[in-house]
């Protein structure tokens, strides 16, 4: 049975992907570090699945990462373990060299032992900075990322391109574009509209909602990710996009009209605009017609079926509000009243 190892797997990403990984029948271990983003209940679907396996390790501690890689002998990595909001790494970038660089550093230094493994590593379409309009980067675009978290990220991909070089190490970089969809952390974009909106609270949007984004529904990156693990070629990158860049405030406008739609929206509702992000690049687009022609890949579900979905989900997982980690949002949210 093929076996795969998930950094990352109580976040966001890492926990639908492991979801899709166990549907397929692989046996699959969750290695994180249980984070302030990280939330148990992205597992409570899965957790007694007998193909299931946690185990709480940052992936900078290389001991015992390679206890775990020589114990369980994994077909592959994906490493999705980061730090990953932009607003915190703007605050205070520390834990995002910790993790995204001197973390995958680890990863990599242990892999020298173990050059049989795929590593399939989730970076993102943030490295290549803003993006012009009417353009889209392709995988050999040049890298130029405006943010504490998009340099780590891209620090990241430098150094796993450079053990790929030096060492052939087996890897494969991915850059993604935005993600929604079930599990996802209430400080990201569109868990907390749908926030606001199930709790009639303002929907705050950044500067006047111009800053444009691609985005793909998380099960679309789920299948992209095993597509490039049964197919990807070995030293290569990928980008996954859906093509669909909106506004900011178009894609609030948007989920609106859905919630409407399903009723539940309430007309007393608004829109609050607030102080801009600092540096807030203005559009990411990819070009990613490299995966959809060698890989035979394609995203499935448009943002009206994603958008509902994802409705439906945080409507319907009220404990996905009870386990979240930090108090002190939690407190800002009113969830501990
Ligand atoms: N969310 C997006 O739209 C998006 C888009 C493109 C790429 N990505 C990338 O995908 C990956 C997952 O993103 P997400 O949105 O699911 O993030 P997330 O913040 O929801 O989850 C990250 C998880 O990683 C864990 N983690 C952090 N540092 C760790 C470490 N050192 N060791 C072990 N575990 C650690 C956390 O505890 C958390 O459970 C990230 O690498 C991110 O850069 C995300």
């Amino acid at each position: 049975m093929k076996k795969f190892i998930v950094t990352g797997g109580l976040g966001f990403i890492g926990s639908n992907l492991i979801k899709y990984l166990l549907e397929l029948g692989y046996f699959v271990i969750n290695v994180d570090k249980v984070s302030y983003a990280s939330n148990f209940y992205n597992v409570q679907e899965f957790k007694k699945n007998k193909l299931y396996k946690f185990i709480k390790l940052d992936i900078s501690d290389k001991k015992k990462l390679d206890q775990i890689i020589k114990r369980y002998k994994p077909n592959c990595i994906f490493n999705l373990a980061a730090e990953t909001h932009v607003d915190r790494s703007i605050d205070r970038s520390d834990d995002f060299i910790q993790s995204n660089i001197k973390g995958v550093h680890a990863l990599l230094e242990t892999l020298l032992k173990y050059k049989n493994i795929k590593l399939v590593h989730v970076s993102t379409d943030e490295v290549f900075g803003n993006v012009k309009k009417n353009l889209r980067t392709k995988e050999n675009s040049p890298y130029e990322p405006l943010n504490p978290y998009a340099a780590t990220k891209a620090a990241s991909d430098h150094l796993i391109n450079s053990y790929i070089n030096t060492y052939k190490l087996k890897a494969i970089i991915t850059h993604c574009c935005n993600n929604y969809g079930p599990r996802q952390n209430l400080e990201k974009f569109i868990p907390k509209i749908i926030f606001s909106i199930l709790n009639k609270k303002k929907i705050p949007v950044y500067g006047k909602g111009i800053n444009s984004r691609e985005w793909i529904y998380v099960k679309d990156h789920c299948k992209a990710l095993h597509k490039i693990y049964l197919k990807g070629k070995i030293g290569e990158s990928y980008n996954i996009g859906s093509n669909l860049n909106m506004r900011n405030i178009d894609l609030v406008k948007r989920i609106i009209l859905i919630s409407k739609e399903i009723n539940i929206f309430d007309k007393k509702t608004k829109i609050k605009f607030i102080q801009d992000r600092p540096g807030h690049d203005l559009r990411y687009a990819l070009n990613s017609n490299k995966i959809r022609t060698k890989l035979k890949w394609s995203n499935s579900i448009n943002i009206k079926n994603g958008i509902l979905k994802t409705l439906n989900w945080y409507k319907n997982n009220k404990d996905f509000y009870k386990m979240i980690k930090n108090k002190k949002f939690k407190n800002r949210l009113g969830l501990r009243k």
